[in-house]
């Protein structure tokens, strides 16, 4: 029986990760350890909730101690660290979380990893670590240049990761996706935001010309190379993930107006968000090596993804009514960005 940790276990992609490894490994055991803040939602994990093999503990990953005993009393063997603030404009607004989640966090995993001897520190990193890139794409060699305090955090803690593998030894792998999309996404992200507002016939703020480009990952096959790494990956390295579907916002924006038969006077451009960064892009040849590729296109995990929000209204409408609002309009009011005209016909 294998013990695994999963931390940020109930958030959007550590929900699908958990969901995954309980379909896949029947000799797992998996502890989703969670501080459930605004993004961590037990009802992402509400399908495995009575799981035999599945518990949850409520804690966070800057309490070393909560996190030593976490380890201890399920004698942990693999830690999958997926907790994190992640959302750029937030860090924007409000840093101080970023440097704590992001960054001592991380210090603290690493820490209780190594004191409690753990084979193996799975972290989660993004591709943002990089910064911009407006052709081409990163390999895991190349250096770091992140233009948020979102992405500077995930790089200051991915850092401290690799220099506790150099150090100390410690068994540490570590991937960077790109951006990652599918059913649980939080509402304050580009995707389940447009869908949301479309259905809802409100606004779909497209920052500056909408011209910015992102590769769309579907959340399972992100869980699936997370595994990959888990089983094959060499300790000490690097795999970044992709799926080689670029995509400008306006045109995801189009196509979700389009799905769900709305018109295209719903697009509208605000202001753009400070140090936009306008593409990423990855190489995913050290990871497809491993035997690694999507399996999902982006037009099927986007009808997928589009039903599900159609269909779960009652996991969407509670977010967007309560917390959400006051976050929305702090957003708004920070830029000085107002919905301006709609995009031309
Ligand atoms: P987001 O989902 O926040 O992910 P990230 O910033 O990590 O890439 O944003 C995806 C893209 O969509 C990004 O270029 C910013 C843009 N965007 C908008 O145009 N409008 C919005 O309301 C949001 C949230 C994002």
């Amino acid at each position: 029986m294998r013990q695994v940790l999963v931390t940020g276990g109930a958030g959007f992609m550590g929900s699908d990760f958990v969901k995954y490894l309980l379909a896949h490994y029947p000799d797992t055991q998996v502890v989703v350890y969670d501080a459930l803040t605004y993004a961590g939602r037990k009802e992402n994990l509400a399908e495995v909730a009575d799981h035999p093999r599945y518990h949850f503990v409520h804690g966070n990953i800057c309490d070393l101690a909560k996190v030593r005993e976490t380890l201890e009393r399920y004698a942990i063997e693999v830690i999958v660290n997926f907790a994190a603030e992640t959302h750029v404009d937030r860090s924007i607004l409000d840093p101080d979380a970023f440097v704590k989640t992001d960054v001592y966090g991380v210090y603290v995993l690493c820490e209780a990893a190594k004191a409690l001897k753990i084979q193996r520190l799975h972290h989660i990193s993004t591709d943002e670590v990089y910064g911009p890139i407006p052709q081409g794409s990163f390999k895991e060699t190349d250096g770091f240049r992140p233009t948020s305090p979102y992405a500077a955090s995930k790089a200051g803690g991915e850092l401290l990761a690799q220099s506790y593998a150099i150090t100390y030894g410690l068994p540490v792998t570590i991937t960077r996706g790109v951006n990652t999309y599918g059913p649980y996404q939080y509402p304050e992200k580009a995707i389940p935001l447009f869908i949301t507002n479309a259905i809802d016939d409100l606004p779909l703020p497209l920052y500056g010309d909408g011209m910015q480009v992102r590769d769309r990952l579907y959340v399972t096959d992100h869980s699936r190379a997370v595994d990959t790494v888990l089983q094959r990956g060499q300790v000490g390295e690097v795999y970044n993930i992709a799926a080689n579907q670029e995509k400008t916002n306006i045109e995801v924006a189009r196509m979700i107006v389009e799905a769900l038969g709305k018109p295209d006077s719903l697009i509208q451009f605000v202001t753009d968000r400070p140090a936009h960064d306008v593409r990423y892009a990855l190489d995913t040849e050290k990871l497809r090596a491993l035997g690694w590729e999507p399996q999902t296109s982006f037009a099927e995990g986007f009808s997928r993804t589009i039903q599900w929000y159609r269909e779960r209204q009652d996991w969407w409408r509670p977010i967007k009514s309560g917390e959400y609002r006051d976050y929305y309009r702090r957003q708004y009011e920070a830029r000085g960005a107002k919905p301006s005209e709609p995009a031309g016909g």
